[in-house]
């Protein structure tokens, strides 16, 4: 699907998200661009997965949440936009701790594409190599391919996700920590992912781990007690932060 270049892929506008009389995040406003990295830092419980999982609209259906606001997904509101199964194969998203189906590598990737009614199976084939290499799992299961994820090491069952996704054509992927539970090895090939990827895909990621987000994005939000303390591109929030707890947060001395 093509998109207006100078439209973001993302429009938040004054959202508020409450559990109970808890407010989780606070008046939120900012617009994601297309084939870029944006990444979501702050401390634990700061809001950081509420956000993303309001994108992906996994919150709608918890009881007890209850939000204000808009979220525009290419200028439609993200609830008007298509049913939330239609929704995740356009927005896909990549949790902490890899879930896979307990079905086959190969079935694993080409699951989504099968239910989106392809079942030719060289076209198939063809799904599941092309998005295994650009995750760079192809080799190492390229022969075990009919055996369950379950023997690969977790990184690589992270990846298989990632293939996953990829293999339903999203347009915007986002990661909610997706390293928090691997290794530094596989930490960077992660990142390194990430980054190949954004040429093609529009990127958001939730880190907890600020050198993370300095490495991996180009636009940055710093998020504290549901606020979006500050938002812009990486490089000058790292650098020269304008509000005193995004610098107090970026430079260590909090959270
Ligand atoms: N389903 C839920 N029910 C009740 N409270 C929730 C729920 N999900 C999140 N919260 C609360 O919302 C706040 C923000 O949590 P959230 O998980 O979004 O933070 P986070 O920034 O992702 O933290 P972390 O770095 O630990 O992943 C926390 O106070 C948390 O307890
Ligand atoms: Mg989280």
């Amino acid at each position: 699907m093509l998109t207006d270049e100078k439209q973001p892929v993302l429009r938040i506008r004054n959202l508020n998200i409450w559990y109970d009389d808890k407010q989780l995040l606070r008046d939120l406003s900012f617009e994601v661009q297309q084939k870029q990295v944006t990444a979501f830092i702050g401390p634990a419980n700061s809001g950081k997965s509420t956000l993303v999982r309001c994108i992906n609209r996994l919150n709608d259906f918890t009881p007890n949440f209850r939000s204000t606001g808009e979220i525009l997904f290419k200028g439609i509101h993200l609830h008007e936009a298509t049913d939330p199964t239609s929704l995740r194969k356009q927005i896909g998203m990549v949790f902490r701790k890899p879930t896979l189906f307990r079905c086959s590598i190969y079935e694993n990737v080409a699951y989504g594409a099968r239910i989106s009614g392809v079942n030719q199976s060289e076209h198939l084939d063809t799904i599941v190599e092309t998005n295994l290499q650009k995750t760079g799992l192809w080799a190492e299961v390229e022969n075990i391919l009919e055996e369950t994820p379950e023997q690969l090491a977790t990184g690589q069952q992270q990846r298989l996700c990632i293939a996953r996704a990829l293999a339903v054509e999203p347009e915007v992927l986002i990661f909610d920590e997706p390293c928090g539970e691997l290794d530094p090895i596989e930490t960077v090939k992660i990142e390194t992912l990430v980054r190949d990827l954004a040429g093609d895909y529009t990127l958001i990621f939730a880190t907890n781990k600020r050198r993370q987000a300095a490495r991996v994005s180009d636009v940055a939000g710093f998020l504290y007690s549901g606020e979006l303390v500050e938002f812009g591109a990486t490089e000058r929030l790292f650098t020269n932060p304008q509000d005193d707890r995004t610098e107090q947060y970026v430079t260590g001395r909090l959270g």
